[in-house]
């Protein structure tokens, strides 16, 4: 019978026989899937483990220390933490359109991650020879069902190694649903903001800037969103909510006033969504309460930001993410 014990004690098992002897890479995202993946194989093969977290500076506030600080003492782990933050910036100086913003996202993310993947192949030698990944069941069935490989591609500027290297996946939750993989989570010991968490894009709070992305501005959206999940947290309503984006409407400015003086500031939007899989939603009904504390705080506690406006579309017709 299906217990999360059993679940573990099978791949641990399964991971050690395929794995034996030689080392392992896993890219941590600061999502559950990738961090229960991680704990699980930490645990079959340990210190045969590298974990690597590219810091893309497009994070909540308190991510990157979650995954630098609580994984690792939570699980033990080996980790690599690349801070790129200045090269994406770089990269999405100039860019406000969401298509272009998400394509320079993941194309830097892939570079890096490969660079930081040859540096540990470089220190730990050709052993290293898997990759995990935190697919799902309902990825697998997505995608049609198929186990393989990944290539990656040596890049002109991290010389010695072979043009192409290819790893042999790991994929430890294939058979698990979200709700096993966070059952999974919390009884290997992972805190339960990296089991609970909610949904958040891979493109993190660069497609939660309508406009350009700028050092600035994500520092703005940083504090403004850490004030909304810290009230909703607090008003007990997490688990309620599937995921409240909180956005930044960079291009557009209102006027305000604010002690004694006329302000012309940015809105920041509350997108409040409750749901079952993301694929519709519903805006939630939040207690007026909650929202007017969250509004005051903002507007006063995050500079440049004076006014707060609630997001009641449903999905469809408006996608949960506004980019
Ligand atoms: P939309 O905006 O399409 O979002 O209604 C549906 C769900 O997917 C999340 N989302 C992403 N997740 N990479 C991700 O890992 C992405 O590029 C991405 N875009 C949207 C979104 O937060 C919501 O939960």
């Amino acid at each position: 019978s299906w217990t999360t014990g059993n679940v573990i004690e099978e791949q641990v098992a399964a991971i050690r026989a395929q794995v034996g002897d030689k080392r392992a890479i896993c890219g941590l995202s600061g999502g559950v899937d990738s961090a229960v993946a991680a704990a699980l194989v930490q645990k079959a093969i340990g210190s045969q483990l590298t974990c690597v977290y590219v810091d893309h500076g497009l994070m909540r506030k308190g991510e990157t220390e979650q995954v630098e600080k609580d994984f690792v003492a939570a699980t033990g782990a080996n980790l690599k933490v690349v801070d790129a933050s200045e090269r994406f910036l770089n990269a999405l100086a100039g860019v406000s359109d969401p298509e272009t913003k998400r394509k320079i996202i993941g194309r830097e993310f892939i570079r890096v991650f490969e660079q930081a993947q040859l540096e540990i192949l470089r220190e730990d030698g050709p052993e290293v020879a898997f990759l995990v990944q935190g697919t799902l069941y309902p990825d697998v069935v997505e995608s049609g069902g198929g186990t393989g490989t990944a290539n990656i591609k040596s890049h002109h500027n991290v010389g010695g190694l072979p043009d192409d290297i290819e790893f042999e996946l790991v994929e430890p939750l294939r058979q698990l649903f979200k709700d096993e993989v966070r059952a999974v989570g919390a009884e290997l010991g992972l805190p339960d903001e990296i089991v609970q968490r909610q949904p958040f894009p891979g493109p993190g709070l660069g497609i939660r800037i309508v406009g350009e992305v700028t050092r600035d501005r994500l520092d703005l959206l940083r504090e403004a969103d850490a004030i909304a999940r810290e009230e909703l947290t607090a008003a007990g309503l997490d688990r309620e909510i599937w995921q409240c984006p909180v956005v930044l409407l960079a291009d557009v400015r209102s006027v305000g006033v604010q002690g004694d003086g006329r302000t012309y500031g940015h809105p920041i939007v509350l997108r409040p969504v409750s749901s079952e899989d993301a694929m519709t939603a519903d805006w939630s009904r939040l207690p007026y309460e909650v929202l007017g504390k969250i509004s005051t705080r903002i507007t006063n506690e995050v500079r440049d930001v004076n006014r707060v406006v609630l997001d009641v579309t449903s999905k469809p017709p408006g996608t949960i993410e506004w980019e």
